[in-house]
């Protein structure tokens, strides 16, 4: 990455300058409390490396898709209540990201002190890239950095627009730690294993065509094995299948074939009458009025086999309906698969992070990445608009 690093940033010296920083905050909220921390602890370096060196440090996050109007249920201020915490040092709230408020709260910032903004996306200029509200954020501080890895392949205000409207702009030790990891992944070592799980093959269509051309094997699993099944002409029952994706299935299949790569699609399924707790079976066929909610215990076994003897291993998407305990084991034994495998290892997306948490064999993952939808973007060499904008800057 070109981009200029935070290390050029601090050594041209931040005392007393306010940096706008953006993070990827976006973290799973239960009850007005943060869930799930992994998003905050993984931005504290680059924050704890600017407050020490005395900058004032402006935190812009999303929370949610608010659709560009505030929405008291995504308001970052709990959000800004644990990143304080974690940071040993309080972070200041401000109810708006933009305007007189704003301006206010980071004028009363002294050297190495935090403030965290409201919501970037209760305005809509945000997520529309929208000129005036860029300049409304560039106003706000003289430095900018994009430690924001989760929202890189957003072109939004504050991924894109206000980059040239400041002085001097860096990527964050986050941004750059995800981009050195799955760089590896676009220029494997092999064998080079890649397991996708999730529900729609509609949402992976460009990751399954591109990884089905430089993966040795190739590991589906989740709901979209079963419009994988459906093409082939396999009985699904009432799994959910994308009826109006079967030809890009097939087309992904005769990609796998012509590239060498090993296409595996379950050959048993947890199978229930409801996605719901319930009863279940495990089953080499789906019959009639059943549905698939998991890969069965052999194909876990393949599939945890797969990774075995793999230089390089890269994992997006649940096996089967994670959140409820009956329906986790083949996410579960997947985690396990990739753990005990010695190849460096990239997971990324939400439910995979979680798996591999539950399992409690994150410490043998070589990188967890803190983007889902963008570390599929990145591995499958499309170029992310939050990076390009700091490379055009640098
Ligand atoms: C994510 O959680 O993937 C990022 O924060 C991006 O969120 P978005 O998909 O709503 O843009």
């Amino acid at each position: 990455m070109s981009a200029s690093s935070l290390d050029t940033l601090l050594a041209g010296g931040v005392r007393g300058r306010r940096v706008l920083v953006r993070s990827d905050l976006n973290v799973p909220l239960r009850n007005g409390a943060v869930a799930d921390d992994a998003r905050i602890r993984a931005s504290l370096p680059t924050l704890k490396r600017l407050t020490e060196a005395g900058a004032r440090v402006i935190v812009a996050s999303h929370l949610g898709r608010p659709k560009g109007e505030p929405k008291p249920e995504l308001s970052l201020a709990p959000v800004a209540a644990a990143l304080g915490e974690a940071l040993g040092r309080a972070a200041a709230f401000c109810g708006d990201c933009v305007g007189p408020q704003a301006a206010d709260a980071v004028a009363k910032l002294a050297d190495g002190e935090v403030l965290v903004l409201e919501n970037l996306r209760f305005h809509p200029g945000e997520t529309s890239n929208d000129a005036d509200f860029a300049r409304a954020l560039a106003a706000l501080a003289d430095d900018y950095v994009n430690d924001a890895f989760g929202t890189a392949h957003r072109a939004h205000a504050s991924t894109a627009g206000v980059v040239p409207l400041v002085e001097r702009t860096a990527a964050g030790d986050l941004l750059r730690c995800e981009i050195e990891n799955l760089q590896q992944i676009r220029e494997p070592e092999h064998p080079f294993v890649c397991l996708l799980g999730g529900a729609k093959v509609s949402d992976k269509l460009g990751a399954l065509e591109a990884l089905a051309g430089t993966a040795d094997t190739l590991c589906v699993g989740g709901a979209m094995a079963y419009t994988f099944l459906r093409a082939l002409g396999q009985a699904t029952g009432e799994s959910l299948v994308e009826a109006d994706r079967l030809e890009d299935a097939h087309r992904i299949l005769k990609a796998a074939e012509a590239a060498g790569c090993e296409l595996l699609l379950p050959v048993d399924h947890v199978v229930a009458e409801a996605p719901e707790p319930g009863p279940s079976r495990v089953v080499a066929e789906i019959p009639d009025g059943w549905l698939g909610v998991d890969i069965g215990p052999e194909t876990a076994r393949t599939y945890a086999a797969a990774c075995e003897d793999a230089r390089t291993i890269f994992w997006n998407g649940p096996m089967g309906i994670f959140e409820i305990e009956a329906f986790a084991g083949g996410t579960r034994a997947v985690a396990e698969g990739v753990a005990a495998s010695s190849a460096a290892s990239v997971v990324g997306g939400g439910d995979s992070l979680a798996a591999v948490h539950a399992t409690g064999v994150g410490e043998r993952i070589t990188h967890l990445s803190t983007g889902g939808g963008a570390s599929l973007e990145y591995v499958q060499g499309i170029e992310l608009p939050g990076i390009a904008a700091l490379e055009g800057k640098a």
